[in-house]
């Protein structure tokens, strides 16, 4: 497999497992000294993991949604890479209907020695 399809595979597993509020899987695919900026922040460049512990422990199941990767676009560089899409997430409002959001996010990648593991992302408002 290509370095390419193992990154858009590591990204679909990325969302797969946000969307499931699945922690185990988000955390091992993640550094430990990510970094990240996102709307949840408001403008400030976060460090670690914590931060995105706090909505994996929050109570309740949630309602269901999906992200689906539009327009992915990958960057190679050394063992980084830059891997860039529209995140469109389907999901329920207030009333119960299914609504679609689109976030743009650039997240980055670097090959360890442990495979690779995702280190920075930045995420446009929804
Ligand atoms: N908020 C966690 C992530 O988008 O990776």
């Amino acid at each position: 497999m290509s370095d390419e399809q193992t990154l858009m595979d590591l990204s679909r597993k990325l969302l797969q497992a946000i969307d499931a509020g699945d922690w185990q899987a988000y955390a091992s695919l993640c550094d430990d000294s990510i970094t990240c900026f996102e709307p949840e922040a408001e403008g400030h460049l976060v460090h670690g993991m914590p931060f995105h512990k706090f909505y994996f422990d929050l109570p309740g199941g949630g309602s269901p949604r999906l992200s689906t990767i539009a327009s992915p676009h990958i960057r190679l560089v050394g063992d980084m890479a830059v891997v860039c899409y529209a995140r469109l997430t389907q999901k329920l409002d207030s009333n119960g209907s299914p609504v679609t959001t689109c976030a743009n996010e650039t997240r980055v990648w670097q090959k360890l020695e442990n495979g690779w593991k995702h280190i920075h992302f930045h995420r446009s408002p929804a």
